[in-house]
């Protein structure tokens, strides 16, 4: 008697119930604040690594049509070009619109996402260098962790340091996790070379809880610890590009240090030494 096996996977044939439905295939809780997912990609969907996209859940009925909008957020992609599947990095908001209830999703459901791909923090939007500096506070890690899982970072750049400020030890841990799999991947850990720590260095801070090094990554700048710390020249024009993501007020502070520095603001249209972008807030 042969085996009695269902045509199709169920799954196959399920009808996405949301415009632009995609399936969520991972979900990981980092601290009380923080969490990533992974989703479905679209067949349709090419970007460049850094790059974000609106994702989002349907919005609770309108109380007086009855009828229910979706409500959308950037998010930057956090998984590079290359991968199958998406990958985004969130921070919970407990009053948050969308984040209070997309911190809920399971692996099966669905969520929204407008396969529009845009942002500044490209290869595209910088002038070649010798280094780049990455700089995130909180989850603006995200556009990062998908540009240094590009093996174009390593290609464009002899040296790539990726600093990452944080109020607490935990809230490191997703990014802290990512460059240790990066040192370990065997065709990026062959691109960083032998030299692996001279290629790719990481340098976490923390401002409310005591770690290794604490402090705004802005402060240890102005005082050279970094510079000391790394065994690296201070930044220059003629060497360093570098881009930026994280909370408003670091984002302003950073932009006029680098300024300082000599360093002139790049776009997709007019690249030049900088790029920056606002993490995610919900
Ligand atoms: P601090 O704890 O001193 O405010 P948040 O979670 O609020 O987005 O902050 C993430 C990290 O960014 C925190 O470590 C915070 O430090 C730091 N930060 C906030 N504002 C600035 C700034 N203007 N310059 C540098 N770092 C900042």
């Amino acid at each position: 008697m042969t085996e009695q096996r269902p045509v199709q996977d169920a799954k196959a044939i399920k009808v996405p119930a949301l415009p632009d439905a995609q399936t969520v295939t991972e979900v990981k809780h980092w601290t009380d604040r923080l969490f990533s997912f992974r989703c479905t990609r679209p067949a349709s969907l090419r970007f460049r690594s850094g790059e974000f996209v609106m994702i989002g859940l349907m919005g609770d009925p309108d109380p007086k049509t009855g009828k229910q909008k979706p409500l959308l957020r950037a998010y930057s992609i956090a998984s590079p070009s290359w991968d199958d599947e998406l990958e985004f990095y969130s921070i919970k908001v407990p009053d948050g619109p969308l984040t209070s209830r997309l911190q809920h999703i399971q692996p099966g459901d669905e969520i929204i996402l407008r396969p529009k791909p845009v942002g500044t923090l490209v290869h595209d939007a910088l002038l070649p260098g010798k280094r780049l500096w990455l700089f995130a506070t909180g989850t603006g890690f995200a556009p990062f962790a998908s540009l240094l899982r590009d093996p174009q970072t390593y290609e464009d750049y002899d040296e790539v340091i990726i600093t990452h400020t944080c109020r607490e030890v935990g809230e490191l841990t997703y990014g802290a996790e990512l460059i240790d799999s990066i040192r370990k991947d065997e065709m990026l850990g062959e691109l960083i070379g032998a030299d692996k720590l001279a290629r790719l260095r990481y340098y976490p801070t923390t401002t409310r809880e005591p770690s290794a090094k604490m402090g705004r990554i802005t402060d240890l700048m102005r005082s050279g610890e970094v510079y000391r710390d790394l065994g690296v020249e201070p930044i220059t024009p003629e060497h360093d590009r570098a881009m930026v993501c994280g909370n408003l007020a670091f984002n302003l502070e950073i932009k006029q240090l680098l300024e300082s520095y000599g360093l002139e603001e790049g776009a997709n249209s007019a690249p030049a030494q900088y790029v920056v972008e606002k993490a995610f807030l919900d």
